[in-house]
């Protein structure tokens, strides 16, 4: 697949997972990086190591989604850097724990909200003027399978953000016009998010309701993500994607 090269991506949540398999995506393109981690540790150092035999460059900042003063600061750290961007990636995001509803804490609404959606709007908003100056830029929020279908009934707090995210990806496509904005929502994927919240057990039961009978890996969404981002996709604008092996 034939991309421009050398574009400038911003991938929120990068150190990790489906992040991380995303920046790597991008680098071998020969693009610039941009990604942000919460926590300083091995994961991001080592991707801030990774060097692209095809140019481009990777940079990490630390960055807490949750905290608008910490993304603000980004912007500014970013725009030392560069003064355009291509791509923004809206990763960040956690079921944070899973429980019933009549458990559910006001603080467990509200941090989910915070981490799937409003961490995605101020993000979004707080680029914008970054993302107008580009020609053909556009945005990518990663979204879940649970924002179409809540079925788990242990995780209603994360199915309703992620439900949320998908209707502010298709108003945010509409309003904005030039700018492509798409989610991306995946069923279960291989990363530490499920390590924390999902039991073999748990994860055996979906497996057998999936019809391509495995879970995803990371690089099936990174996968996607590069696709949406490039000029083969140039006609794809306010779509919610489901990478989910044929689970509904
Ligand atoms: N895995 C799945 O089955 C699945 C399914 C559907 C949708 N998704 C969605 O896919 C996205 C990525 O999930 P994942 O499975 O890759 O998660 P993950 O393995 O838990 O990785 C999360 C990444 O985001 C970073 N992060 C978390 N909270 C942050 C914050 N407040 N500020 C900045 N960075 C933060 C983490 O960095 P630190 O370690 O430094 O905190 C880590 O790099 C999320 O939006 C999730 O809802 C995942």
């Amino acid at each position: 697949m034939k991309l421009k090269k050398n574009r400038t991506i911003l991938v929120t949540g990068g150190s990790k997972g489906i992040g991380r398999s995303i920046c790597i995506d991008f680098l071998k393109n020969g693009e610039n990086v941009v990604f942000t981690y919460r926590k300083k540790d091995n994961f991001s150092a080592s991707l801030e190591n990774i060097q692209s035999k095809y140019g481009g460059s990777i940079l990490g900042i630390r960055c807490d989604s949750e905290k608008m003063g910490d993304l603000v600061k980004l912007k500014k750290s970013f725009k030392k850097k560069f003064k355009n961007l291509d791509v923004l990636i809206n990763n960040v995001g956690d079921a944070i724990q899973r429980s019933k509803f009549e458990n559910s804490t006001d603080k467990l609404w509200q941090r989910t909200l915070n981490l799937n959606l409003i961490s995605t709007i101020r993000t979004s908003k707080i680029f914008l003027d970054l993302l107008k100056k580009t020609k053909n830029s556009c945005i990518i929020n990663i979204g879940s399978i649970a924002g179409k279908n809540p079925g788990s009934a242990d995780s209603l707090h994360y199915a309703v953000a992620k439900s949320a995210l998908k209707n502010f990806t298709k108003g945010l496509a509409v309003e904005l016009k030039n700018i492509r904005v798409n989610c991306i929502a995946p069923s279960i994927v291989e990363t530490n998010f499920q390590t924390r919240l999902s039991s073999k057990k748990r994860l055996m039961r979906i497996i057998k309701t999936t019809p391509l009978k495995r879970i995803g890996k990371p690089d099936d969404v990174s996968n996607m993500v590069t696709f949406i981002s490039s000029s083969k996709a140039s006609y794809i604008n306010g779509q919610i994607i489901y990478i989910s092996g044929g689970r509904q």
